[in-house]
């Protein structure tokens, strides 16, 4: 589900963890406080953790530097072999994706930059499972580019285009970047309690709690 965009990840691999510290400009406000966006996730997290999408780790590190215990799942095999040389044995890193994961008793489910991965059909699914997964009080905190609404989505491609950040304006457009009340929706419908904080520009924490 929603792996159409693997191969750009296989590509990416090799350079990301630069462009998260601000070395690709386009990607810049993008990454803002990527250090603060990952340990607010890890603070908010507790018990046995699924994590999706960890590209490189940093998130799955952060994680562990609380002491949890994380399973990440992430389906570009050249992401995959970076998280498992940068963690060694210390994460269980495996293939799948937002909709295929081994199921156990976790506590929270989260991701960073990934979840826009998935049309907002295959959100609604995805959260479906988590609220079948997650007994009550278990959380969803995913951090990802999201827009309060449609004027300030359409309002981000403009300004991308207009600064020359083609690259930029041209994922914006490609991946499915939703709205907040969108995703409200979704989690409530599903039986979670949803606070959202901007962490950047671009990026919201979006914190589920089963009710
Ligand atoms: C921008 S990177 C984010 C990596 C890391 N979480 C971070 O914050 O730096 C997005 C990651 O999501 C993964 N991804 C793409 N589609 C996915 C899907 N359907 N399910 C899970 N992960 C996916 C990509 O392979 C990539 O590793």
């Amino acid at each position: 589900m929603g792996k159409e965009f693997i191969e750009l990840f296989e590509e990416w691999a090799d350079s990301y963890d630069d462009s998260v510290t601000g070395h690709d400009i386009e990607y810049k406000a993008v990454f803002l406080n990527y250090e603060t966006i990952l340990t607010q996730v890890a603070k908010r997290s507790f018990g046995q953790v699924l994590e999706f999408g960890p590209g490189t780790g940093n998130l799955t590190e952060k994680l562990l530097s609380y002491g949890l215990t994380v399973t990440a799942v992430e389906p570009s095999s050249s992401m995959r072999k970076i998280a498992i040389e940068k963690l060694q044995n210390r994460a269980n890193v495996i293939d799948g994706d937002f909709m295929n994961f081994p199921e156990s008793n976790y506590q929270t489910i989260v991701s960073t930059y990934a979840f826009h991965h998935l049309t907002d059909q295959e959100k609604s699914e995805a959260v479906a499972s988590y609220g079948k997964l997650l007994a009550s009080g278990g959380k969803i905190v995913f951090a990802d580019t999201m827009y309060e609404s449609v004027e300030a989505y359409k309002e981000a491609i403009a300004d991308a285009t207009e600064k020359g950040f083609h690259n930029l304006a041209e994922d914006l457009q490609r991946e499915y970047y939703t709205t907040i009340p969108v995703l409200k929706e979704i989690l409530e419908t599903n039986g979670f309690s949803v606070s959202f904080e901007q962490m950047n520009d671009f990026v919201w924490i979006m914190e589920g709690a089963k009710l």
